[in-house]
């Protein structure tokens, strides 16, 4: 974007330095410009390279917009310049850069260090209906166990919060709390 005519806002946005920044401001008014416009900047004058820096969005459109950003905005400097081999060179980075949505940045850096977290290196994440499945299942496990246990205050709780031979409610409750902890709405 050469030939923008920036407002006050948006050069206070895209030049400000050493501190966290939060931009809110209305559809179509150009908060990605900034953010373009602020990472090609770093790029230039501060010589960082375009795959040291981290961008994430939420949504994978966001992620392929903001590339497409990017790239244009390092075609447009190359345009201006044929000869500007710093522009070149984070033409050839920016397959490797770190554009992408926050999920899949974490999952990249779990992937990464499957070895520090002991978990398999062929691990996946799992869909929502399989998570439900685990859930079950790891309830009903721990349920048995404590049956087989003959655990008091288990026996007591199970006395309190259930049915005559049905102990679906206090699984339900418990997995409603489980939620309720990981501050997922809970559902009715
Ligand atoms: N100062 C400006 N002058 C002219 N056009 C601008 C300016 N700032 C942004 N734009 C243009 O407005 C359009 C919307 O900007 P965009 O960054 O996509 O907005 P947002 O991300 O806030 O929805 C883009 O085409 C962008 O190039
Ligand atoms: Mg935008």
């Amino acid at each position: 974007m050469a030939d923008v005519k920036w407002t006050d806002e948006q050069l206070l946005a895209i030049n400000e330095k050493g501190k966290n920044i939060l931009v809110a401001a209305a559809a179509g008014s150009g908060k990605t410009a900034v953010l373009v416009e602020r990472i090609i900047n770093k790029v230039i004058n501060e010589g960082v390279d375009i795959d040291k820096i981290l961008v994430v969005t939420f949504t994978n459109a966001a992620a392929s917009e903001m590339r497409e950003r990017i790239l244009d905005a390092i075609y447009s400097k190359i345009e201006e310049n044929p000869d500007d081999t710093n522009m070149q060179k984070q033409l050839s980075l920016i397959n490797k850069a770190s554009i992408c949505t926050i999920h899949s940045f974490c999952l990249d850096v779990i992937r990464n260090n499957f070895y520090e977290l002991d978990i398999s290196a062929n691990f996946r994440v799992a869909d929502t209906s399989e998570i439900e499945m685990i859930k079950q299942e790891v309830i009903e496990d721990i349920f048995e166990e404590k049956y087989i246990d003959n655990n008091k205050d288990f026996l007591e709780l199970v006395d309190i919060y259930t049915g005559y031979r049905d102990d679906e409610p206090l699984k339900e409750l418990i997995l409603k709390i489980y939620r309720y902890i990981r501050k997922c709405t809970i559902s009715r």
